[in-house]
């Protein structure tokens, strides 16, 4: 499947782009370097010199501008050269520019055609951004496969039974099945159980460990790769609001075909004092992100190739219908895209 462009992707932490830093990173198999203006609004610009072909992000910032590490030519920051230090400033010399939205500490970056960006649209996490910071933690798992595959990780959560068997699983998500609803370009896929014992890794943080309770397992895809997940353990018949309320996001963005920028962060409603709790948790899930997860990925990505999963004509389990109902769509957003402008 193509690259969806016109969208808003991840493309880092706003801590990852400090004042005075040039970062270079490969976003849909374009090279980007992003860097910070004086006043603090990130900037990101094609990282490929219009003269020879050289990283602009092996360059030098100076002021608000940057300058080309190999011949001197300096750009400012919508990407229009500025200083040409052997003569004229040729019309040509300018490089494209990507706009980025920045809110709730991510940066979001644009890959498509600007005049279309729409910063008011951007993914919006404030709901997580403002947890505390002893209830919140962040990690990143650059993953060698096509995003898509991430995507489908996460749409897709009976996999927990399996191959989080002795780390996450405890029988709720294959007793259950989760329930699939459109909401506009979003897919939701939502789990409920009923008088079960909660899952392993909340269970052993209730009050009373393997009392049966109320599990609400509700994950959000938005296109392309953003995935929020909103967990809530409540009393049985509670309503889910009340309970023991947990906010997670995966956000992927594609590098190349076959590589990912992976970016996960948890938080949560409840103990949010407890840092020590969080370290726990955070602990937790990147062990079995990276040693669970990211492994079975990696290999389906080595099998498929430069195939797509689906153009291998998988066997399809009722556990798919999220990922199906999300390929729909990114092929529906694919096609307008693709479509002339009326
Ligand atoms: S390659 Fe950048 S100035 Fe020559
Ligand atoms: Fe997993």
């Amino acid at each position: 499947m193509e690259f969806l462009k016109n969208c808003w992707y991840m493309a880092g932490w706003s801590d990852e782009l400090p004042a005075g830093t040039l970062l270079a990173r490969t976003f849909l198999e374009q090279p980007v370097v992003l860097f910070r203006q004086g006043n603090g609004t990130p900037v990101a610009l094609l990282d490929r010199c219009p003269h020879r072909v050289a990283p602009l992000s092996r360059g030098t910032l100076v002021g608000d501008t940057l300058r080309c590490v190999y011949h001197g030519l300096r750009f400012d920051a919508s990407g229009r050269c500025v200083e040409n230090p052997h003569g004229a400033i040729p019309a040509k010399a300018c490089v494209p520019g990507f706009p980025l939205a920045e809110r709730d500490g991510i940066i979001w970056i644009w890959m498509g055609e600007p005049a279309a960006a729409d910063r008011a649209r951007a993914p919006d996490l404030a709901h997580m951004a403002r947890v505390p910071a002893t209830a919140q933690s962040r990690g990143s798992m650059p993953s060698a496969c096509h995003y898509q595959l991430i995507v489908d990780n996460v749409a897709d959560l009976s996999h927990v039974e399996y191959l989080h068997a002795t780390t996450l699983g405890g029988g709720a998500f294959v007793e259950n099945r989760p329930v699939v609803s459109e909401q506009g370009t979003d897919v939701v896929i939502e789990l409920r159980s009923r008088g079960q014992a909660a899952p392993p890794v909340y269970d052993r943080f209730l009050p009373q460990p393997g009392v049966p309770v109320d599990f609400v397992n509700r994950v959000t895809w938005s296109p392309a790769g953003l995935l929020k997940l909103d967990i809530s353990v409540a009393p049985l018949d509670a309503p889910p609001e009340t309970g023991l309320r947990t906010f997670n996001a995966h956000i992927v963005t594609p590098e190349t075909r076959s590589s990912s920028h992976y970016w996960y962060w948890l938080t949560r409603e409840y103990r949010q004092e407890d840092a020590d709790m969080t370290q726990l948790r955070h602990a937790l899930m990147t062990r079995v992100f990276v040693e669970e997860d990211k492994p079975i990925i990696e290999a389906q990505q080595r099998l498929l190739g430069g195939a797509d999963l689906f153009d291998t004509q998988p066997v399809l389990l009722a556990t798919d219908t999220g990922s199906i109902r999300i390929r729909r769509i990114m092929r529906q957003l694919l096609a307008r895209e693709a479509a002339p402008a009326a």
